[in-house]
């Protein structure tokens, strides 16, 4: 099969070679992708590649066909239409996994390949309204953002939450389903025109990242402020978004694309009752809420653009430009 390997580090590094077809052990499944999605995760691991590692598959997304089956999985069909759950070792409805937790792409082999060998655990019927390019642009971003959103950040209807960064893949789809849960939006983006398309996702406000936005929120809310906000962008934004919290509010953080280390007013936030929550992707009960959820609500992610599976490293490329709504995709 064709798979794209990570040789060395940066985008450079990544290479389109010829690989064995997985075979599938007990209870594993080997499925044929379709589609797969990028996320910022890729450009991560393409950036932190050490000499001498072993060549990785990356790839965290997926959606497909089955192609086989191993001994024990009699629930599951060759051909049947599947997505799947990238959280890898992670029971359940635990709060949060073991040691043993990895994520699908890096280092055990992911989707940027033309089959992909999985536990049976992790293999989901695709959502019957969408297609494989949709149902592969949901599982890592959809998951972390359900997880950040209801699991983590408790997020009840009529609340107002705050998304910083929304053209991106996962705080797009915090904004959909944050939306769908009967919440207030309120997300940013740099970007104008990004900022304009934010309202059709559900946004009932869109601000400048680059702004003091937490002064237009706290207006936008008589005063109160956003009583979650879902952070991902980290340092160029943690101050506004603090700033935006209501009294008693939750900060959920899930990524720090602009960087790791912040500054925070300790006074404000203990006198406001604040908190701060880590989070990251979501367990097999997450997912499959979710699933259920996006097929409930018909919700379809939305897709910035889709490059053949040949074209991989120029979609890699696109990505780390920044300027995507959405999530990229390649196709098989
Ligand atoms: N912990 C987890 O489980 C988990 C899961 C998924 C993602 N993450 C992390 O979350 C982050 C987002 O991931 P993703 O895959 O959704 O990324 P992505 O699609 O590449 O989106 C990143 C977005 O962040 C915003 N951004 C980046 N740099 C910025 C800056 N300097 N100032 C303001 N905004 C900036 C941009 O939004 P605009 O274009 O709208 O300005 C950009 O589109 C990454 O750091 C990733 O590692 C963590």
């Amino acid at each position: 099969m064709r798979a794209l390997l990570l040789e060395a580090a940066g985008l450079g590094g990544l290479r389109m070679s010829e690989r064995p077809d997985p075979v599938p052990g007990a209870g594993e499944v080997v499925v044929a992708l379709r589609a797969a999605a990028l996320n910022h995760r890729d450009l991560w691991a393409c950036r932190g590649f050490k000499p001498g590692a072993r060549p990785a598959v990356l790839g965290s997304d997926g959606a497909g066909v089955v192609a086989s089956v191993g001994a024990g999985v009699t629930d599951l069909s060759v051909g049947a239409e599947v997505v799947i759950n990238p959280s890898l070792h992670w029971p359940a409805h635990q709060p949060f996994p073991g040691p043993e937790f990895q994520i699908l792409g890096g280092p055990t082999d992911g989707t940027f390949a033309e089959q992909v060998v999985v536990s049976r655990r992790n293999v989901f019927a695709k959502p019957t309204h969408l297609g494989f390019e949709e149902a592969a642009a949901l599982p890592l971003s959809a998951l972390t953002a359900w997880h950040a959103l209801v699991t983590v950040g408790r997020l009840a209807p009529g609340e107002t939450v705050l998304v910083p960064g929304a053209g991106g893949g996962t705080a797009n789809a915090c904004v959909q389903i944050a939306h769908a849960l009967g919440a207030r939006v309120i997300a940013t983006s740099r970007d104008p025109s990004k900022r304009e398309r934010l309202a059709a996702l559900g946004a009932g406000l869109a601000l400048d990242s680059a702004g003091a936005f937490a002064e237009e929120v706290r207006k936008a809310t008589g005063g109160r402020g956003a009583e979650l906000v879902v952070e991902s962008v980290g340092r160029a934004t943690f101050e506004q978004s603090v700033k935006s919290l209501a009294r008693g509010g939750r900060l959920v953080v899930y990524g720090s694309t602009s960087g790791d280390t912040v500054q925070l007013d300790l006074v404000p936030f203990f006198l406001g009752w604040q908190s701060i929550l880590g989070s990251t992707m979501g367990h097999a009960g997450d997912f499959a809420a979710m699933i259920a959820f996006v097929s409930r609500h018909g919700l379809r992610p939305a897709i910035d653009r889709v490059f053949a599976f040949s074209e991989a490293p120029a979609a890699f490329a696109h990505l780390d430009r920044g300027i995507q709504f959405g999530k990229v995709v390649l196709a098989f």
